[in-house]
Formats: C-alpha cells, sequence, structure tokens
C-alpha cells in the first residue's frame, strides 16, 4: 500500500513505527525506496551533506526543488516530504503557498515541511491542499539564533514551550511533527498527546517514528557525526580505498586491461571476400 498522510495517522494509531530516510538524488531515492521506507524526506541538510555549506541557510528553492524532483524521478511511487528552504515561508504567507505549492506542483512532493511555530501558515496551507509536517526543537534554519546546533528542551520553561508549540502545530493540521534533539523523555509524552505522529531525530524512542540522514546512515560523511546517528556502513572509506585503487591501477597500467578495451573488427578474410562473377 503506498503512504499517503493516513499513513501517518494510522501506523501511529496501531503503534507501529514510522521510517523516514533523507535523500537529494534519483539513485540515493530508489536505494531508500527499496529498501521499504514509509517517506523519503528531501532535508535541506542537502546543503549540508549534498553542497558542503556548514549550515542549511544557504540551500535555496530552486536547489530544493532540483533534489524534490530528482528524488521524484528516482523513487516512483513513494510519499515524499519536501523541506522548505530558509527564507521560503518566513517573509509572509502568499509567499510561503507559492512557494509550498512549486514542490507539489513542479517538484513531484506530496507534503512539505516547515520549521518553527507558525500554525495559522500551517491551516492555511493545509486548506491550500497541501500537507504540512512540523519541526520543532533542534530547527537548524535557527542556527545562529540558538547559538549552535545545541540539544533543546532542556528547562522546564523550554519544555513548556515545546509542549504548548506541539499542540499548536497539532491543532493546526499537520499531519506530522519532526521532533530533533530534545530530551527522550518529552518526546515521549508529546507523543503521547498529539494526534499528529511524531518523527524523532536525536529524540529518543519514544516518537511514532524516526527520520534519519542518509549519510549518517551510510557512512557517507567525513568529520563529525552526531551522537544520535547510527552508522550502517562506512561507505566514505570503501569509496575512498576504491578510488585510490583505481588511481595506482591507471598509474601502473593494469587498468584498462584487455577486456575493458575495443578491439579493431577482424579484417575480413579472403575466402569471404566477395568475389564479382
Ligand atoms: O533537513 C533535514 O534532513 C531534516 C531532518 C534532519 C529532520 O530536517
Amino acid at each position: 500500500m503506498p503512504t499517503t498522510v493516513l499513513t501517518f495517522a494510522e501506523k501511529k494509531r496501531r503503534g507501529e513505527k514510522i521510517v523516514l530516510v533523507t535523500a537529494y538524488d534519483a539513485l540515493t531515492a530508489t536505494m531508500v525506496h527499496n529498501a521499504g521506507v514509509d517517506a523519503i524526506l528531501v532535508g535541506d541538510s542537502a546543503g549540508m551533506v549534498f553542497a558542503g555549506y556548514d549550515t542549511t541557510l544557504p540551500a535555496t528553492m530552486d536547489e530544493m526543488l532540483y533534489h524534490t524532483k530528482s528524488v521524484a524521478r528516482g523513487a516512483k511511487g513513494a510519499f515524499i516530504i519536501a523541506d522548505m528552504p530558509f527564507l521560503s515561508y518566513q517573509c509572509g504567507h502568499d509567499d510561503a503557498v507559492r512557494n509550498a505549492g512549486r514542490f507539489l506542483k513542479e517538484g513531484g512532493a506530496h507534503a512539505v515541511k516547515l520549521e518553527g511555530c507558525d500554525p495559522p501558515l500551517v491551516t492555511r496551507l493545509v486548506a491550500a491542499g497541501i500537507p504540512v509536517m512540523g519541526h520543532l526543537g533542534l530547527t537548524p534554519q535557527s542556527v545562529h539564533v540558538l547559538g549552535g546546533f545545541r540539544a533543546q528542551g532542556k528547562t522546564a520553561a523550554a519544555q513548556a514551550r515545546l509542549r504548548e508549540q506541539a499542540r499548536a502545530l497539532d491543532a493546526a493540521g499537520c499531519f506530522a511533527i519532526v521532533l530533533e534533539c530534545v530530551p527522550a523523555s518529552l518526546a515521549t509524552e508529546i507523543t503521547q498527546t498529539l494526534e499528529a505522529a511524531t518523527i524523532g531525530i536525536g529524540a529518543g524512542p519514544g516518537c511514532d517514528g524516526q527520520v534519519s540522514v542518509i549519510n549518517d546512515l551510510l557512512g557517507l560523511s567525513t568529520g563529525y557525526v552526531p551522537r544520535h546517528a547510527k552508522r550502517y556502513a562506512d561507505m566514505y572509506n570503501q569509496g575512498l580505498a576504491a578510488v585510490r585503487q583505481h588511481v595506482a591501477e591507471v598509474r601502473s597500467g593494469v587498468f584498462p586491461a584487455a577486456e575493458h578495451s575495443i578491439d579493431m573488427p577482424a579484417p575480413p578474410s579472403a575466402a569471404t571476400l566477395d568475389t564479382p562473377r
């Protein structure tokens, strides 16, 4: 059964975990779809893990649309959630509706995700036919306001604010809400009080589902690995070893070998030549 927004509610009701993984290109989208995820998030984490920026802030509408279209081509039949990039929805609701609509109309997405708490915007997008996933806690587009990529909800006041925001987004019509880097006990409590499904990342096992950045799962990165991420492969180092071997083989003449080379067709023998009658 293909995923729809109703699947999130159904799975929450049945206590079945919901699995989301990010993808930014067609091939990776094919891979995660064939692996059986419930939905693919075209995250603006693309700005960091794909484009190499230090934050998600530089990701643009055009870039996110390009990633979304690529994912939609690679994972036909998948439920695709496109992340709205920084300043594509913060400068006015008309602008936000037009930008969100482009992800469905041009990008092939089925829903959008937005960071922070703007319930009237969520209601307006849903009324326009655009399903919305919220995102609370560590919201990377606010990295400079938060003073860094830091866990959130560590004081009683911050926890009260998160509970309040989650309730407001739920009431406004979000079908799901990402809870990023908040205490596990708080995420569990919020999960139990909302209709919307909660999707955790660094928020413990009590959420209705989990979202993971594909590069973290595959070990396809260098440097910092978030504490909440689990690596299931070591693709950066495997790729590095493979390319190093290739470099050495080209330099030593081992590659290309005969089987990688194209021969001229053998000249026809005298017996097979057409002879004039
Ligand atoms: O951009 C992204 O990949 C995200 C997830 C980490 C939730 O927002």
